[in-house]
Protein backbone atom coordinates (compact mmCIF):
# COMPACT_ATOMS: atom_id res chain seq x y z
CA UNK A 1 0.00 0.00 0.00
CA UNK A 2 1.61 3.02 -0.88
CA UNK A 3 -1.00 5.68 0.70
CA UNK A 4 -2.46 4.95 3.95
CA UNK A 5 -4.71 7.57 5.59
CA UNK A 6 -4.64 7.40 9.42
CA UNK A 7 -7.68 8.91 11.02
CA UNK A 8 -6.23 9.15 15.04
CA UNK A 9 -3.12 11.52 13.57
CA UNK A 10 -5.02 12.97 10.45
CA UNK A 11 -1.83 12.27 8.54
CA UNK A 12 -1.67 10.28 5.41
CA UNK A 13 1.59 8.43 4.95
CA UNK A 14 2.80 7.90 0.95
CA UNK A 15 5.40 5.70 -0.22
CA UNK A 16 7.35 5.68 -3.90
CA UNK A 17 5.09 3.76 -6.20
CA UNK A 18 6.09 2.32 -9.90
CA UNK A 19 3.12 2.34 -11.31
CA UNK A 20 -0.36 4.35 -11.46
CA UNK A 21 -3.00 2.16 -13.30
CA UNK A 22 -6.51 1.85 -13.17
CA UNK A 23 -10.36 3.50 -13.68
CA UNK A 24 -11.29 6.70 -11.45
CA UNK A 25 -14.24 7.81 -11.32
CA UNK A 26 -13.66 11.10 -9.48
CA UNK A 27 -16.55 12.75 -7.38
CA UNK A 28 -19.34 15.26 -8.76
CA UNK A 29 -18.12 18.33 -10.24
CA UNK A 30 -18.17 20.83 -6.56
CA UNK A 31 -18.44 24.38 -9.02
CA UNK A 32 -21.55 23.35 -11.02
CA UNK A 33 -23.29 21.41 -8.26
CA UNK A 34 -23.19 24.73 -6.14
CA UNK A 35 -24.27 26.68 -9.01
CA UNK A 36 -27.32 23.96 -9.61
CA UNK A 37 -28.32 23.83 -6.07
CA UNK A 38 -28.82 28.09 -5.79
CA UNK A 39 -30.65 28.11 -9.18
CA UNK A 40 -32.90 25.65 -8.34
CA UNK A 41 -33.64 27.32 -4.93
CA UNK A 42 -34.52 30.41 -6.84
CA UNK A 43 -36.44 28.20 -9.78
CA UNK A 44 -39.98 28.23 -9.96
CA UNK A 45 -40.55 24.20 -8.68
CA UNK A 46 -38.94 21.42 -7.88
CA UNK A 47 -35.59 20.71 -9.59
CA UNK A 48 -33.92 17.10 -9.56
CA UNK A 49 -30.31 16.98 -9.10
CA UNK A 50 -28.78 14.21 -10.37
CA UNK A 51 -24.90 12.73 -8.86
CA UNK A 52 -24.58 15.55 -6.33
CA UNK A 53 -21.75 15.46 -4.41
CA UNK A 54 -21.28 14.58 -0.94
CA UNK A 55 -18.05 16.44 -0.35
CA UNK A 56 -17.89 19.45 2.23
CA UNK A 57 -18.48 22.53 0.20
CA UNK A 58 -21.78 21.11 -1.48
CA UNK A 59 -23.31 20.36 1.24
CA UNK A 60 -22.28 23.83 3.00
CA UNK A 61 -24.38 25.12 0.17
CA UNK A 62 -27.43 22.68 0.96
CA UNK A 63 -27.15 23.93 4.34
CA UNK A 64 -26.92 27.26 3.67
CA UNK A 65 -30.57 27.15 1.29
CA UNK A 66 -32.13 25.45 4.10
CA UNK A 67 -31.40 28.07 6.59
CA UNK A 68 -32.81 30.32 4.02
CA UNK A 69 -36.45 28.48 4.20
CA UNK A 70 -35.89 25.96 1.18
CA UNK A 71 -37.04 22.30 0.99
CA UNK A 72 -34.05 20.01 0.09
CA UNK A 73 -35.02 15.88 0.32
CA UNK A 74 -33.24 12.80 -1.04
CA UNK A 75 -35.05 10.88 -3.52
CA UNK A 76 -32.60 7.55 -3.96
CA UNK A 77 -29.27 9.20 -4.99
CA UNK A 78 -30.57 12.14 -6.32
CA UNK A 79 -31.73 15.73 -4.46
CA UNK A 80 -34.96 17.13 -5.27
CA UNK A 81 -34.78 21.13 -4.38
CA UNK A 82 -38.02 23.20 -4.06
CA UNK A 83 -37.31 26.21 -5.54
CA UNK A 84 -39.72 29.02 -4.73
CA UNK A 85 -38.55 31.30 -7.33
CA UNK A 86 -36.51 34.81 -7.25
CA UNK A 87 -38.18 36.23 -4.16
CA UNK A 88 -38.83 32.90 -2.05
CA UNK A 89 -35.93 33.14 0.78
CA UNK A 90 -36.88 33.42 4.35
CA UNK A 91 -35.15 35.59 7.09
CA UNK A 92 -32.69 32.84 8.68
CA UNK A 93 -32.72 32.32 12.05
CA UNK A 94 -28.69 32.48 12.32
CA UNK A 95 -26.02 33.43 10.50
CA UNK A 96 -25.40 30.82 7.68
CA UNK A 97 -22.20 29.15 7.85
CA UNK A 98 -20.62 28.65 4.20
CA UNK A 99 -17.55 26.32 6.08
CA UNK A 100 -14.47 26.33 4.03
CA UNK A 101 -16.71 27.09 0.52
CA UNK A 102 -15.93 30.72 -0.90
CA UNK A 103 -18.37 30.00 -3.66
CA UNK A 104 -21.27 29.36 -0.99
CA UNK A 105 -20.35 32.62 0.20
CA UNK A 106 -19.68 34.67 -2.66
CA UNK A 107 -22.78 33.29 -4.63
CA UNK A 108 -25.16 33.51 -1.86
CA UNK A 109 -24.37 37.35 -1.03
CA UNK A 110 -25.42 37.74 -4.31
CA UNK A 111 -28.69 36.19 -4.34
CA UNK A 112 -29.29 38.21 -0.48
CA UNK A 113 -28.18 41.61 -1.46
CA UNK A 114 -31.12 43.96 -1.42
CA UNK A 115 -33.66 41.09 0.37
CA UNK A 116 -36.29 41.76 2.84
CA UNK A 117 -34.39 40.75 5.93
CA UNK A 118 -30.79 41.36 6.79
CA UNK A 119 -28.23 37.74 6.97
CA UNK A 120 -24.92 37.12 8.39
CA UNK A 121 -22.72 35.49 6.09
CA UNK A 122 -19.45 33.39 7.79
CA UNK A 123 -17.07 30.21 7.62
CA UNK A 124 -14.01 28.26 9.02
CA UNK A 125 -11.24 30.52 10.06
CA UNK A 126 -9.61 30.50 6.38
CA UNK A 127 -13.05 31.58 4.83
CA UNK A 128 -12.78 33.95 7.35
CA UNK A 129 -9.68 35.10 6.00
CA UNK A 130 -10.49 35.76 2.68
CA UNK A 131 -10.78 38.99 0.60
CA UNK A 132 -14.70 39.61 0.23
CA UNK A 133 -14.43 43.60 -0.28
CA UNK A 134 -14.05 42.11 -4.03
CA UNK A 135 -17.95 41.36 -3.79
CA UNK A 136 -19.09 44.04 -1.58
CA UNK A 137 -17.62 46.56 -4.01
CA UNK A 138 -19.81 45.52 -6.82
CA UNK A 139 -22.53 44.71 -4.81
CA UNK A 140 -22.69 48.16 -2.97
CA UNK A 141 -22.73 49.51 -6.21
CA UNK A 142 -26.44 48.07 -6.94
CA UNK A 143 -27.38 49.63 -3.70
CA UNK A 144 -27.16 46.66 -1.18
CA UNK A 145 -25.68 47.27 2.33
CA UNK A 146 -23.33 45.37 3.05
CA UNK A 147 -20.65 45.45 6.14
CA UNK A 148 -17.52 43.92 6.52
CA UNK A 149 -14.80 43.10 9.19
CA UNK A 150 -11.32 44.44 7.87
CA UNK A 151 -12.58 42.95 4.10
CA UNK A 152 -13.51 40.01 5.21
CA UNK A 153 -15.96 37.84 6.21
CA UNK A 154 -18.57 37.65 8.72
CA UNK A 155 -19.95 39.64 6.03
CA UNK A 156 -23.38 41.83 7.62
CA UNK A 157 -25.75 42.52 4.54
CA UNK A 158 -28.66 44.69 5.63
CA UNK A 159 -32.15 44.62 4.29
CA UNK A 160 -31.90 46.46 1.63
CA UNK A 161 -34.03 48.44 -1.40
CA UNK A 162 -34.41 46.62 -4.48
CA UNK A 163 -30.68 46.39 -6.32
CA UNK A 164 -30.59 48.27 -10.19
CA UNK A 165 -28.93 46.97 -12.90
CA UNK A 166 -25.12 47.97 -13.77
CA UNK A 167 -22.19 47.73 -15.55
CA UNK A 168 -19.14 46.21 -13.83
CA UNK A 169 -15.48 45.59 -15.05
CA UNK A 170 -14.30 42.42 -13.32
CA UNK A 171 -10.64 43.84 -11.67
CA UNK A 172 -9.68 40.18 -11.62
CA UNK A 173 -10.49 37.63 -13.49
CA UNK A 174 -12.93 35.32 -10.95
CA UNK A 175 -15.72 33.15 -11.46
CA UNK A 176 -17.05 33.49 -8.02
CA UNK A 177 -16.90 37.54 -8.41
CA UNK A 178 -18.75 37.14 -12.15
CA UNK A 179 -21.17 34.65 -10.59
CA UNK A 180 -22.27 37.28 -7.49
CA UNK A 181 -23.00 40.14 -9.80
CA UNK A 182 -25.00 38.04 -12.26
CA UNK A 183 -27.26 35.75 -9.79
CA UNK A 184 -27.58 39.86 -7.79
CA UNK A 185 -28.88 41.13 -11.55
CA UNK A 186 -31.64 38.33 -11.52
CA UNK A 187 -33.24 40.63 -8.72
CA UNK A 188 -32.06 43.74 -9.62
CA UNK A 189 -34.69 46.70 -11.66
CA UNK A 190 -33.16 46.57 -15.38
CA UNK A 191 -30.17 45.11 -17.37
CA UNK A 192 -26.93 44.05 -15.32
CA UNK A 193 -23.55 43.15 -17.38
CA UNK A 194 -20.12 42.18 -16.53
CA UNK A 195 -17.20 42.57 -18.44
CA UNK A 196 -14.47 40.38 -18.39
CA UNK A 197 -11.43 40.68 -20.08
CA UNK A 198 -9.80 36.91 -19.13
CA UNK A 199 -12.46 34.37 -19.10
CA UNK A 200 -13.08 32.33 -16.38
CA UNK A 201 -14.88 29.62 -15.89
CA UNK A 202 -18.55 29.74 -17.24
CA UNK A 203 -20.43 27.55 -15.29
CA UNK A 204 -23.25 29.88 -14.55
CA UNK A 205 -23.07 31.84 -18.13
CA UNK A 206 -24.20 27.86 -19.19
CA UNK A 207 -26.32 27.68 -16.48
CA UNK A 208 -28.56 30.43 -17.10
CA UNK A 209 -28.37 30.58 -20.76
CA UNK A 210 -26.94 33.80 -21.06
CA UNK A 211 -24.80 34.36 -24.20
CA UNK A 212 -22.10 36.29 -24.13
CA UNK A 213 -21.04 38.94 -26.48
CA UNK A 214 -17.96 39.83 -27.63
CA UNK A 215 -16.22 43.42 -27.58
CA UNK A 216 -12.83 44.82 -28.46
CA UNK A 217 -11.41 41.47 -27.02
CA UNK A 218 -13.83 41.92 -23.45
CA UNK A 219 -16.56 39.67 -23.25
CA UNK A 220 -20.05 41.09 -21.70
CA UNK A 221 -22.45 38.57 -20.07
CA UNK A 222 -25.83 40.28 -19.31
CA UNK A 223 -29.05 39.66 -17.19
CA UNK A 224 -32.09 41.57 -17.13
CA UNK A 225 -34.18 41.69 -13.64
CA UNK A 226 -37.02 40.22 -15.19
CA UNK A 227 -35.64 36.64 -16.03
CA UNK A 228 -37.30 33.89 -13.71
CA UNK A 229 -35.42 30.85 -13.75
CA UNK A 230 -36.81 27.29 -14.40
CA UNK A 231 -37.18 24.22 -12.59
CA UNK A 232 -35.49 22.06 -14.02
CA UNK A 233 -33.32 18.53 -13.67
CA UNK A 234 -29.42 19.10 -13.59
CA UNK A 235 -26.67 16.20 -13.95
CA UNK A 236 -23.38 17.41 -12.45
CA UNK A 237 -20.66 15.58 -14.37
CA UNK A 238 -17.37 14.55 -12.30
CA UNK A 239 -15.05 17.20 -11.28
CA UNK A 240 -12.48 17.86 -13.84
CA UNK A 241 -10.19 19.81 -11.06
CA UNK A 242 -10.30 16.52 -9.06
CA UNK A 243 -9.33 14.20 -11.79
CA UNK A 244 -6.55 16.66 -12.45
CA UNK A 245 -4.52 14.78 -9.24
CA UNK A 246 -4.65 11.37 -11.07
CA UNK A 247 -4.23 13.01 -14.37
CA UNK A 248 -0.31 13.87 -13.09
CA UNK A 249 0.13 10.74 -10.69
CA UNK A 250 -0.46 8.51 -14.17
CA UNK A 251 1.60 11.30 -16.68
CA UNK A 252 4.10 11.08 -14.54
CA UNK A 253 4.77 7.75 -12.58
CA UNK A 254 7.07 5.42 -14.37
CA UNK A 255 4.57 3.19 -15.39
CA UNK A 256 0.75 2.56 -16.13
CA UNK A 257 -2.55 3.69 -17.20
CA UNK A 258 -5.09 5.82 -15.90
CA UNK A 259 -8.55 5.92 -16.95
CA UNK A 260 -10.87 9.01 -15.74
CA UNK A 261 -14.61 8.59 -16.43
CA UNK A 262 -17.56 10.74 -17.37
CA UNK A 263 -14.93 14.20 -16.49
CA UNK A 264 -16.68 17.57 -16.92
CA UNK A 265 -14.23 19.18 -20.20
CA UNK A 266 -15.64 22.67 -20.53
CA UNK A 267 -12.49 24.65 -21.87
CA UNK A 268 -12.79 26.92 -19.55
CA UNK A 269 -11.53 24.74 -16.81
CA UNK A 270 -9.58 22.00 -18.64
CA UNK A 271 -6.64 24.03 -20.00
CA UNK A 272 -4.60 21.70 -18.06
CA UNK A 273 -4.69 19.10 -20.90
CA UNK A 274 -3.05 21.07 -22.90
CA UNK A 275 -0.61 22.07 -20.83
CA UNK A 276 0.40 18.74 -20.06
CA UNK A 277 0.46 17.30 -23.33
CA UNK A 278 3.08 20.66 -23.73
CA UNK A 279 5.04 18.85 -21.47
CA UNK A 280 4.88 15.58 -22.89
CA UNK A 281 1.88 13.75 -21.43
CA UNK A 282 0.19 11.42 -23.71
CA UNK A 283 -3.46 12.24 -22.96
CA UNK A 284 -6.68 10.30 -24.81
CA UNK A 285 -10.17 12.06 -24.68
CA UNK A 286 -12.70 9.55 -25.19
CA UNK A 287 -16.68 9.58 -25.67
CA UNK A 288 -17.13 12.96 -25.78
CA UNK A 289 -20.57 14.00 -24.48
CA UNK A 290 -22.78 16.70 -23.98
CA UNK A 291 -24.35 16.38 -20.66
CA UNK A 292 -26.58 19.19 -18.80
CA UNK A 293 -24.93 21.66 -21.22
CA UNK A 294 -21.37 21.13 -19.89
CA UNK A 295 -19.40 18.82 -22.20
CA UNK A 296 -18.10 15.31 -20.88
CA UNK A 297 -15.98 12.60 -21.48
CA UNK A 298 -13.43 9.80 -20.45
CA UNK A 299 -9.43 11.02 -20.29
CA UNK A 300 -6.77 7.99 -21.01
CA UNK A 301 -4.04 9.09 -19.47
CA UNK A 302 -0.69 7.18 -19.94
CA UNK A 303 2.79 7.50 -18.22
CA UNK A 304 5.40 9.13 -20.05
CA UNK A 305 8.30 11.26 -19.47
CA UNK A 306 7.77 15.14 -19.19
CA UNK A 307 9.50 18.11 -19.64
CA UNK A 308 9.02 21.81 -18.25
CA UNK A 309 6.86 24.39 -19.18
CA UNK A 310 5.48 27.86 -18.74
CA UNK A 311 2.05 29.14 -17.98
CA UNK A 312 1.01 32.80 -17.74
CA UNK A 313 -1.13 34.92 -18.39
CA UNK A 314 -4.82 34.09 -20.00
CA UNK A 315 -3.91 29.82 -19.60
CA UNK A 316 -3.94 30.64 -15.68
CA UNK A 317 -7.42 31.62 -14.53
CA UNK A 318 -8.52 28.27 -17.08
CA UNK A 319 -6.65 25.97 -14.58
CA UNK A 320 -6.79 28.05 -11.67
CA UNK A 321 -7.07 25.19 -9.01
CA UNK A 322 -4.89 22.93 -11.32
CA UNK A 323 -1.76 24.97 -10.32
CA UNK A 324 -0.82 23.38 -6.77
CA UNK A 325 -0.60 19.82 -9.00
CA UNK A 326 0.86 21.28 -11.87
CA UNK A 327 3.31 22.85 -9.79
CA UNK A 328 4.27 18.75 -8.35
CA UNK A 329 4.28 17.97 -12.17
CA UNK A 330 6.73 20.65 -12.45
CA UNK A 331 9.11 18.82 -10.09
CA UNK A 332 9.00 15.48 -12.00
CA UNK A 333 9.41 16.77 -15.30
CA UNK A 334 12.93 17.80 -17.01
CA UNK A 335 13.80 21.24 -17.29
CA UNK A 336 12.13 24.70 -15.92
CA UNK A 337 8.30 24.79 -14.97
CA UNK A 338 7.47 28.50 -14.72
CA UNK A 339 3.81 29.22 -13.30
CA UNK A 340 3.12 33.20 -13.60
CA UNK A 341 0.55 35.77 -13.23
CA UNK A 342 -1.45 33.39 -10.58
CA UNK A 343 -1.10 35.98 -7.63
CA UNK A 344 -5.09 35.02 -7.62
CA UNK A 345 -3.53 31.40 -5.71
CA UNK A 346 -2.39 33.25 -2.68
CA UNK A 347 -6.36 34.33 -1.68
CA UNK A 348 -7.48 30.86 -2.08
CA UNK A 349 -7.88 28.44 1.09
CA UNK A 350 -4.78 29.03 1.81
CA UNK A 351 -1.91 30.14 0.34
CA UNK A 352 -1.74 28.16 -2.25
CA UNK A 353 2.23 29.78 -3.69
CA UNK A 354 3.94 30.33 -0.35
CA UNK A 355 2.11 26.54 0.50
CA UNK A 356 3.08 24.60 -2.65
CA UNK A 357 6.74 26.26 -2.44
CA UNK A 358 7.33 25.43 0.71
CA UNK A 359 6.12 22.10 0.73
CA UNK A 360 8.07 21.22 -2.14
CA UNK A 361 10.94 22.56 -0.78
CA UNK A 362 10.62 19.70 2.27
CA UNK A 363 11.02 17.10 -0.47
CA UNK A 364 14.49 18.57 -1.49
CA UNK A 365 12.91 20.67 -4.94
CA UNK A 366 14.26 23.26 -5.94
CA UNK A 367 12.11 25.97 -5.90
CA UNK A 368 11.79 29.97 -6.82
CA UNK A 369 9.12 31.82 -5.37
CA UNK A 370 7.33 34.89 -6.82
CA UNK A 371 4.57 37.56 -5.61
CA UNK A 372 2.60 35.89 -8.75
CA UNK A 373 4.13 32.48 -8.97
CA UNK A 374 7.02 30.13 -8.94
CA UNK A 375 9.46 28.38 -11.07
CA UNK A 376 10.94 24.88 -9.68
CA UNK A 377 13.90 22.81 -11.59
CA UNK A 378 13.22 19.72 -12.35
CA UNK A 379 13.54 16.59 -12.43
CA UNK A 380 14.46 16.76 -8.75
CA UNK A 381 15.09 13.82 -6.58
CA UNK A 382 12.58 14.01 -3.73
CA UNK A 383 12.88 12.40 -0.51
CA UNK A 384 10.25 12.17 1.90
CA UNK A 385 9.97 14.55 4.68
CA UNK A 386 6.43 15.56 6.72
CA UNK A 387 4.37 18.49 4.53
CA UNK A 388 1.90 20.87 5.75
CA UNK A 389 -2.04 20.81 3.87
CA UNK A 390 -2.43 24.06 5.97
CA UNK A 391 -5.93 22.96 5.67
CA UNK A 392 -6.22 23.08 1.70
CA UNK A 393 -7.96 20.10 0.21
CA UNK A 394 -6.11 21.13 -2.99
CA UNK A 395 -2.14 21.60 -1.35
CA UNK A 396 -2.96 18.25 0.47
CA UNK A 397 -3.97 16.08 -2.66
CA UNK A 398 -0.93 17.30 -4.72
CA UNK A 399 1.35 16.94 -1.80
CA UNK A 400 0.40 13.34 -1.72
CA UNK A 401 0.82 12.83 -5.40
CA UNK A 402 4.57 14.42 -5.25
CA UNK A 403 4.53 11.64 -1.77
CA UNK A 404 3.92 8.50 -4.32
CA UNK A 405 6.93 9.53 -6.39
CA UNK A 406 9.63 10.33 -3.93
CA UNK A 407 11.98 7.98 -1.50
CA UNK A 408 11.45 7.52 1.91
CA UNK A 409 7.79 8.18 3.62
CA UNK A 410 5.91 11.64 2.94
CA UNK A 411 4.00 12.44 5.50
CA UNK A 412 0.88 14.82 4.78
CA UNK A 413 -0.77 16.39 7.88
CA UNK A 414 -4.26 17.62 8.34
CA UNK A 415 -4.96 15.55 5.60
CA UNK A 416 -8.50 14.69 6.04
CA UNK A 417 -9.42 18.41 4.23
CA UNK A 418 -9.30 16.69 1.60
CA UNK A 419 -13.03 15.93 2.24
CA UNK A 420 -13.47 19.81 1.16
CA UNK A 421 -13.96 18.47 -2.73
CA UNK A 422 -13.10 14.73 -2.54
CA UNK A 423 -14.46 12.42 0.66
CA UNK A 424 -12.38 9.06 -0.55
CA UNK A 425 -9.37 10.74 -1.78
CA UNK A 426 -7.02 8.32 0.18
CA UNK A 427 -8.83 5.23 -0.67
CA UNK A 428 -9.34 6.05 -4.47
CA UNK A 429 -5.32 7.20 -4.76
CA UNK A 430 -4.25 4.03 -2.66
CA UNK A 431 -6.65 2.15 -5.06
CA UNK A 432 -4.45 3.26 -8.93
CA UNK A 433 -0.82 3.33 -7.13
CA UNK A 434 1.50 0.51 -6.44
C1 LIG B 1 -14.82 28.84 -8.37
C2 LIG B 1 -14.03 29.78 -8.94
C3 LIG B 1 -12.59 29.90 -8.66
C4 LIG B 1 -12.04 28.62 -8.04
C5 LIG B 1 -12.90 28.08 -6.96
C6 LIG B 1 -14.32 27.80 -7.46
C7 LIG B 1 -16.25 28.86 -8.68
O1 LIG B 1 -12.38 30.97 -7.78
O2 LIG B 1 -10.74 28.82 -7.55
O3 LIG B 1 -12.36 26.86 -6.45
O4 LIG B 1 -16.96 27.88 -8.38
O5 LIG B 1 -16.70 29.85 -9.25
P1 LIG B 1 -12.25 32.49 -8.34
O6 LIG B 1 -13.36 32.67 -9.28
O7 LIG B 1 -12.37 33.40 -7.17
O8 LIG B 1 -10.89 32.54 -8.98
Amino acid sequence: MNIRYDKASDRAVATRCTQVDGIVDPPPDKSIAQRAALLAAIGDGTSRLVNFPSSADPQSTLRCLRQLGIAIEKDGEDILVRGKGLDGFSAPDAPLDCGNSGTTMRLIAGLLAGQKFGSVLTGDASLRSRPMERIAAPLRKMGARIALDTGCAPLRIERGPRLHGMNYRLPMPSAQVKSCVLLAGLRAKGRTTVIETLPSRDHTERMLNLAPREAEGDRHISVEGTMSVPARAWTVPNDFSAAAFFMVAGAAAPHGAILLRKVGLNPTRSALIGVLEEMGARIRIANREESGGEPVGDLHIEASPLRGVRVDGARIPLMIDEIPILAVAGALATGRTEIRDARELRFKETDRIGAMAENLRRLGATVEEFDDGLAVEGPAALHGNVVESRRDHRVAMAMAVAGLMADGETIIEGASCAAVSFPNYWETLASVAS
